[in-house]
């Protein structure tokens, strides 16, 4: 069995932060999200995964590489544009031959995993398996209609949802599915919908076997979502102290990185502080991601995920439910006449107290 992960589109829900980075690799508890994805399908028992890439493809095979690193090998395929779910399977047409294969969509984090869901495909052998999950907001997801255990319909982002069952980004196909790929035509939004090449197997008699799951399943396609994966997944990290801690209390589940260190601090966990940053005079609070060469002094920072480089300093203040990118500098500016120096991006979100 193969995997074929998607790492291409646009992520344009999470700008000012995908203009200059692959939505896949924003971090939650300091590991980019994809890599939870290629975890997940090796755990599954694949080691030969397709990765699908698109503009964003030279950072996404940097951070990748070979896949050697998870016991697996990893093939690129190039996707000129985001035309579609079902567009990257019919690219994919070489990688997959006729092998059954799992495919993953690189942003969607499934906390247990799918590896009983896998084995269920490989046993029962069924031409389509799916995973629904139930959701208060149906209408952001491919949502599901089922009768008698079988799915009969599915629709793509619904005006009127038939049910609260949401496609999960995780399928399994056997080859059946090259011929659906081919046979649909695109949708409104101008894309080969994978749900539309599913409700085709239906309509040719295929069985397209649902499994509904239970466990905590995101797609951090927006900034809420990720913080609430960064929540999930610090909260089942072990903790460990390989930095130097100085005059600071940790308290509960703390990772601090090689190389970083913690003067006159509070932590909070479940927080992890990422290889060479500098807490100083600060509060860490619950659910914090503070990545690679962060700088944080007389700051608070609570609920947020900060990525490598940035640096907090002296705000005054207390920073939630943030999301700060590479390399971002806050800090108070002292001078005359008292007054915000902002320089922000395109489409960059501040909120003032
Ligand atoms: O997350 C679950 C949902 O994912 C399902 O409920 C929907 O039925 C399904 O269509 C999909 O909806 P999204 O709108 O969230 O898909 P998105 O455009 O965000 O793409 C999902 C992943 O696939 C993302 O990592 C980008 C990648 N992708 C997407 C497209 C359209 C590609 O690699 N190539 C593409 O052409």
């Amino acid at each position: 069995m193969k995997g074929l992960i998607l790492s291409g589109g646009l992520g344009t829900r999470l700008r000012p932060l995908t203009y200059t980075s692959a939505k896949q690799l924003v971090p939650v508890a300091n590991r980019p999200i994809l890599f939870y994805g290629i975890e997940a399908v090796v755990a599954s028992g694949i080691s030969e995964v397709g990765i699908i890439v698109g503009e964003t493809k030279r950072e996404i095979m940097e951070a990748v590489g070979d896949g050697h690193r998870w016991g697996a090998r990893v093939t690129y395929i190039e996707q000129d544009a985001p035309l579609g779910l079902a567009h990257a399977v019919l690219i994919a047409r070489d990688f997959l031959e006729d092998d059954p294969f799992v495919m993953y969509l690189g942003d969607n984090l499934v906390k247990d995993g799918i590896a009983p869901f896998v084995e269920a495909f490989r046993r029962e052998h069924p031409p389509c398996q799916i995973l629904l999950a139930r959701v208060p907001n149906p209408r952001q997801f491919g949502v599901a209609e089922l009768r008698d255990g079988r799915v009969v319909r599915l629709v793509e982002k619904p005006q009127h949802p038939p049910s609260d069952l949401a496609l999960v980004g995780v399928y399994m196909f056997d080859a059946s599915v090259h011929e659906a790929v081919r046979a649909i035509r695109p949708s409104a939004r101008g894309e080969l919908e994978i749900t539309d090449a599913i409700q085709w197997l239906i309509d040719t008699g295929k069985v397209v076997r649902p499994t509904i799951i239970e466990g905590w399943w995101k797609d951090t396609g927006k900034l809420e979502d990720i913080l609430e994966a960064n929540r999930i997944i610090l909260d089942t990290l072990q903790a460990r102290t390989e930095g130097e801690v100085v005059a600071s209390e940790l308290h509960g589940k703390v990772v601090i990185e090689e190389a970083a260190k913690i003067i006159r601090s509070v932590i909070r966990g479940p927080a992890i502080i990422g290889r060479g940053a500098l807490i100083e005079d600060s509060y860490i609070g619950p659910f914090t991601s503070i990545g690679d060469g962060v700088v944080i002094r007389e700051s608070e920072v609570e609920h947020s995920i900060i990525l490598e480089g940035a640096s907090v300093t002296e705000i005054g203040g207390r920073i939630e439910n943030s999301l700060i990118g590479k390399n971002v500098r806050v800090y108070r500016s002292g001078g005359k006449p008292r007054a915000y120096n902002l320089m922000l991006g395109d489409r960059s979100e501040i909120g003032l107290v």
